[in-house]
C-alpha cells in the first residue's frame, strides 16, 4: 500500500526534476545527452519520459536534499541516498547514470532505474524497495500508457525501459515494461483490469523467449488473449527500431505477431531434431497437450491441422490422441 503522506514522494519528485535539469540544460549532463541522442532517443522522448542524469559526484543530491530540509536518515531508507557500511559516510545512490523515473499510475515518481553510460556493472541500478515502491506491483510507463491501453484495448509488454521509449517513437503509446524481474501476478492483474489483450514483445534471445513463455502462461490463467511478436535472435525492439525504422517494426514485428499457441509450437521445436522418431512423437504429444487447453473447437482444429500437415500424420489419429488427452485432463 502506497503511503500518500510519505515525504518520499516529494523527495523523488525533487530528484527527478533535478536529474532532468542536469541532463537537458547543463555541461555536466552533456555526455549523457549525447549518449541518448546517439542511441536514437529524441529530445521529445527525453521530455515525455522525464529522463535525467545523475552526476558523477558523491553528494550532489544529498546536498540538495539537506538544503530542502529533508530528513537524511529517511532519504537513506528511501533509497535516494546510500550509506557505505565501512565508513558510515552517506552518498548519492546514483552517480554517473542515465535516470529513468518510474512512475505510479497517477504519474508520481516513486523510484528510478539508472543506466550506466558505458560498460560499468550493473548496467541498470534500480531503486531498492521502499514504503512507496514495490517492484512486483510496478510497471514502467504505466502513467502514460494507461489511457492508450484502454482506448486500443491492448497493452504491449516489453522487457526494457529503452524498448518502451523507442516504441513510443514508433507510435506505440500503449507500451509498458516490467522492471527486469519476471512478470508477477499483481502486474498481470493490473493489466487485466485495463484490457483483455496483450501483445508480448520481448527480446529475441533465449532469455526473452523463456520470459515470454512464462508471461504467456500467467496471462492465459487470467483469460487474457496473448499475441507474441517475434524478434530476430539477439535483437531487442529498441535495436530493431534503430536499425530498421518504425514502419518496418510495426509491419514486420508488431503486425506479424503470432498467437501464443503458434509461439509455443515454434519454441518447443527449437533445438530439436525432429527427424528422430522419438523426439518427433514427444513433440507432437506436447503440442497436443497445449491444444487441448484451448477453449474453442475451431481453434483446436486449426492447430491440429497444422500439426498433421507438418508431420504428414492423419488428422483422425491426432484427433483421437486429443480426445484421449482431454479425458485424462479431467
Ligand atoms: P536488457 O538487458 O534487455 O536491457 O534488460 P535493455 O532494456 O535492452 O537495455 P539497453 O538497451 O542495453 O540500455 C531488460 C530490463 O531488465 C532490467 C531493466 O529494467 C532493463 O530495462 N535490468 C537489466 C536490470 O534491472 N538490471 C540490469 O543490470 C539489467
Ligand atoms: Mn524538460
Ligand atoms: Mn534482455
Ligand atoms: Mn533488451
Ligand atoms: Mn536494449
Amino acid at each position: 500500500k502506497e503511503e500518500d503522506a510519505s515525504p518520499l514522494w516529494e523527495a523523488y519528485e525533487l530528484a527527478a526534476r533535478y536529474y532532468h535539469h542536469l541532463l537537458m540544460n547543463t555541461e555536466q549532463g552533456k555526455e549523457a545527452y549525447d549518449y541518448l541522442l546517439n542511441r536514437g532517443v529524441t529530445v521529445e522522448q527525453m521530455e515525455t519520459f522525464r529522463l535525467g542524469y545523475a552526476p558523477n559526484q558523491p553528494r550532489m543530491l544529498k546536498e540538495l536534499l539537506e538544503k530542502r530540509e529533508f530528513d537524511i536518515e529517511e532519504m537513506v531508507d528511501g533509497g535516494l541516498l546510500f550509506r557505505r557500511e565501512s565508513s558510515w559516510d552517506i552518498y548519492d545512490r546514483f552517480r554517473h547514470r542515465i535516470m529513468f523515473p518510474i512512475h505510479n499510475a497517477k504519474g508520481k515518481v516513486k523510484a528510478f532505474g539508472g543506466r550506466s553510460l558505458g560498460e560499468q556493472e550493473p548496467k541498470y541500478l534500480n531503486s531498492p524497495e521502499t514504503s512507496i515502491f514495490l517492484k512486483h506491483e510496478s510497471l514502467y510507463g504505466i502513467h502514460l500508457a494507461r489511457g492508450p491501453i484502454r482506448k486500443k484495448n491492448q497493452a504491449v509488454l516489453f522487457e526494457g525501459y529503452a524498448d518502451v521509449i523507442a516504441a513510443s517513437g514508433a507510435g506505440v503509446t500503449n507500451g509498458i515494461a516490467a522492471l527486469g524481474t519476471a512478470l508477477s501476478e499483481r502486474q498481470v492483474q493490473w493489466i487485466r483490469r485495463n484490457t483483455d489483450q496483450v501483445l508480448l514483445c520481448y527480446d529475441g534471445d533465449e532469455a526473452g523467449q523463456k520470459a515470454a513463455w512464462k508471461a504467456g502462461a500467467l496471462f492465459e490463467k487470467e483469460k487474457v488473449n496473448v499475441q507474441v511478436a517475434l524478434l530476430p535472435d539477439k535483437v531487442d525492439p529498441d535495436d530493431y527500431i534503430r536499425k530498421h525504422g518504425s514502419e518496418k517494426f510495426k509491419k514486420d514485428i508488431l503486425n506479424s505477431s503470432v498467437s501464443i499457441t503458434s509461439f509455443k509450437m515454434k519454441y518447443l521445436r527449437k533445438n530439436k531434431n525432429l527427424n528422430n522418431e522419438g523426439d518427433k512423437l514427444a513433440y507432437v504429444e506436447t503440442v497436443i497437450k497445449e491444444i487441448v487447453k484451448l477453449p474453442g473447437a475451431v481453434e483446436q482444429d486449426i492447430y491440429l491441422r497444422q500439426l498433421a500437415e507438418e508431420f504428414s500424420l492423419s488428422l483422425d489419429a491426432l484427433n483421437e490422441e486429443k480426445e484421449r488427452l482431454a479425458r485424462t485432463r479431467q
